[in-house]
């Protein structure tokens, strides 16, 4: 039996599929859980830091754990330096129960002297498994794209909706898309290997963010007009969006690190799902409704 933080959640729900699908059975640490995803071979156990000793007992009889554990930006006081904590509990946890591997999906670019907190925060969750004692594999996937993918469902939203839309800067910084499914099958790859492991997880495809915009509104058949504006404006015209959403469609975080490429990868891709034929398959039900 191997566990997958949140089965329910976006790339835990692959993991979790591709692990069935190769006849193992999943145990779900998460704060919830979809019964209609699995009907059978998962079993859920809640997910919660605060009770170590629970956590250490969800553990036990545990082969690999994949830790898909994060959070997307500080909310509600919980900063990312908390998530390190909480990761540090986890690996910690797993260490007790005799868990045999840890697959840790980090981020790629994660580098304690980075400029963005998200990437020196998976740092140093990184450094967490690597000092564990666990026989560990680390995959840093670039810009995970999927049906129930955020980013890219709600650039398809906006293109659909809107008249206009705002490109940061010259938009030509580079990102190599990986597709969630081989995602979960580098994850799942990685555990079968013995030996520690750190690798990226892209896609064949290297695009630069005015391609990916361009190859979205094609697919989606919008009119929208494309215009290059100031990273502040951008900023701003999606800090007015927010309340209408009811979310936050862009952290100033999240559009500087894009526009310094930190979502691209120089390794050899292991993904192989081509962006483009993705795009063009499921390009009816992109950007239909908001992605929150
Ligand atoms: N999406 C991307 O483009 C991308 C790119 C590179 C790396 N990654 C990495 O991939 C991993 C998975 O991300 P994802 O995109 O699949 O997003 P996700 O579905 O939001 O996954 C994050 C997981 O963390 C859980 N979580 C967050 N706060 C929690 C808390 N307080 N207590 C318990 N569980 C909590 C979520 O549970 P809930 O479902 O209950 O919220 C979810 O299972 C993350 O480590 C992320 O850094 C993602």
């Amino acid at each position: 039996m191997d566990a997958v933080t949140g089965a329910s959640s976006y790339t835990g729900r692959y993991i979790a599929r591709e692990l069935l699908a190769l006849g193992r059975s999943v145990r779900s640490l998460a704060r919830y859980h979809d019964a209609r995803l699995f009907t059978e071979g998962v079993e859920w156990r809640e997910l919660r830091f605060s009770r170590r000793s629970e956590l250490v007992e969800s553990l036990k009889g545990i082969d690999t754990l994949y830790n898909t554990y994060w959070i997307r930006f500080p909310r509600d006081g919980q900063e990312f330096d908390h998530a390190v904590n909480s990761t540090a509990t986890l690996i910690q946890a797993a260490r007790e129960a005799k868990v045999q591997r840890v697959v840790h999906i980090s981020v790629s670019n994660a580098d304690a002297s980075s400029p963005f907190p998200y990437f020196r925060g998976k740092a140093a969750t990184e450094e967490i498994v690597r000092q564990s004692g666990i026989v560990y594999a680390i995959i840093r996937p670039t810009l995970v794209f999927g049906v129930e993918d955020i980013l890219i469902h709600n650039m398809a939203w906006l293109l659909r909706h809107a008249p206009l839309y705002p490109i940061p800067g010259d938009g030509q910084y580079r990102t190599r898309p990986v597709y969630v499914g081989d995602v979960a099958r580098i994850a799942i790859d990685a555990a079968a290997g013995t030996s520690n492991l750190v690798t990226d997880a892209a896609g064949p495809d290297v695009l630069t963010y005015e391609e990916l915009v361009r190859a979205i509104r094609s697919a989606v058949r919008s009119r929208s007009w494309l215009l290059h504006v100031p990273p502040p404006v951008a900023l701003a015209a999606a800090w007015g969006m927010n309340p209408l959403v009811r979310d936050v469609i862009v952290t100033s975080e999240e559009l500087h690190g894009l526009m310094h490429e930190v979502v691209m990868s120089h390794e050899p891709p292991k993904g192989t799902t081509r962006f483009r034929e993705w795009l063009s398959q499921h390009a009816d039900g992109l950007g239909r409704t908001y992605a929150s």
